[in-house]
């Protein structure tokens, strides 16, 4: 008899014929994020739930889980979702997307750096609005981002990508993170032990690190201060990582000359001070949103629940 997968959120073709065809599989065809209480009535009986971050398993929805389910998985790499105390203390073991979605976030990332230093979302405002009126020697002037110095704070997969990419523009990459990366996963990059060293070299500081409480609000009004004024400031991993009043405060001032954002704290709401702001790029969490990425994070997450309910040990568990 095949085993009972809930997946609360619609998938991509492929993924969802993969999940039907090994699973008793309970699709979400509405596309809806269903609620905390539809999910554990429909996950009675089942022996795995494919989630996403749009779930919210507290401890309380943990607890909640019918003793049948024996694995978690989220179609994502954070799982800032998910309260893992609570998963480690009821052995329910969790699976999610690492290393597939690497390129396509680092790459939205760089996105957000070009757009916010050369004002790519001012113009293109610009332009739908009837308001351009010809090129002009001053007009939407911008910041050259090549060989420029870039700050990366959180070194994980994604991060690294993007100092891959950054050698393309020739830019000077300085990392923040806990401990120092062995020289083979470095590169050319430097790594700062402390807030102030680091900030002061970024002309442009991409936000890379995983969410949760020992990340919450990282950059607040004392960090942007270290920053250089006219810094550049993007941030394509977890909304609470910035505390939104003091960013919105600094962009007003023209400290951080521009901003570029996919995500955001309590979205898909959004601080309203940035929809008054011409100098911020806003985007609907698009970091790991291309074809061949979904479809890599549905196989990834699947293979990882395929493994734990063999009882095999997944290569993508959340320890
Ligand atoms: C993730 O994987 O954590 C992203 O934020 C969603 O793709």
């Amino acid at each position: 008899m095949k085993k009972r997968l809930l997946i609360t959120r619609l998938l991509p073709p492929a993924i969802e014929a993969r999940a039907a065809r090994d699973y008793d599989a309970l699709l979400n065809p509405e596309d809806r994020p269903r609620s905390t209480a539809e999910i554990l009535r429909l996950a009675e009986g089942c022996d795995a739930v494919l989630c996403s971050p749009t779930d919210s398993f507290d401890a309380d929805a943990i607890d909640a889980l019918p003793a049948s389910v024996k694995v978690l998985g989220t179609f994502s790499v954070g799982y800032d979702h998910i309260d893992l105390d609570a998963t480690r203390a009821r052995g329910l073991e969790v699976v999610n997307t690492p290393d597939v979605l690497s390129v396509a976030t680092a790459e939205l990332a760089f996105l957000l750096i070009l757009a916010a230093a050369r004002r790519a979302g001012e113009g293109e405002r610009m332009v739908r609005a009837g308001r351009w009126s010809g090129w002009a020697p001053t007009q939407l002037l911008g910041t050259q981002v090549s060989g420029k110095r870039l700050g990366i704070f959180g070194m994980g997969r994604i991060g690294r990508e993007l100092a891959r990419m950054a050698r393309g523009f020739d830019l000077e990459v300085h990392y923040r993170d806990l401990t120092r990366l062995p020289p083979e996963l470095e590169g050319n990059a430097i790594w700062h032990g402390d807030d102030a060293g680091f900030l002061g070299e970024c002309d442009i500081l991409s936000l890379n690190a995983p969410g949760g409480a020992t990340t919450q609000h990282w950059l607040n009004a004392d960090r942007i201060a270290l920053l250089p004024p006219g810094a550049v400031v993007v941030n394509a991993a977890r909304g609470a990582l910035v505390d939104d009043g003091a960013l919105i405060a600094a962009l007003r001032s023209g400290h951080v000359a521009s901003a570029g954002l996919d995500v955001y704290e309590g979205e898909p709401a959004l601080n309203p001070g940035y929809l008054r702001l011409e100098n911020v790029v806003l985007l609907p969490h698009l970091g790991s949103n291309t074809t061949e990425t979904r479809d890599a994070m549905g196989n990834i997450v699947l293979d990882g629940i395929d493994a734990v309910l063999h009882g095999r040990r997944p290569a993508n568990r959340v320890t």
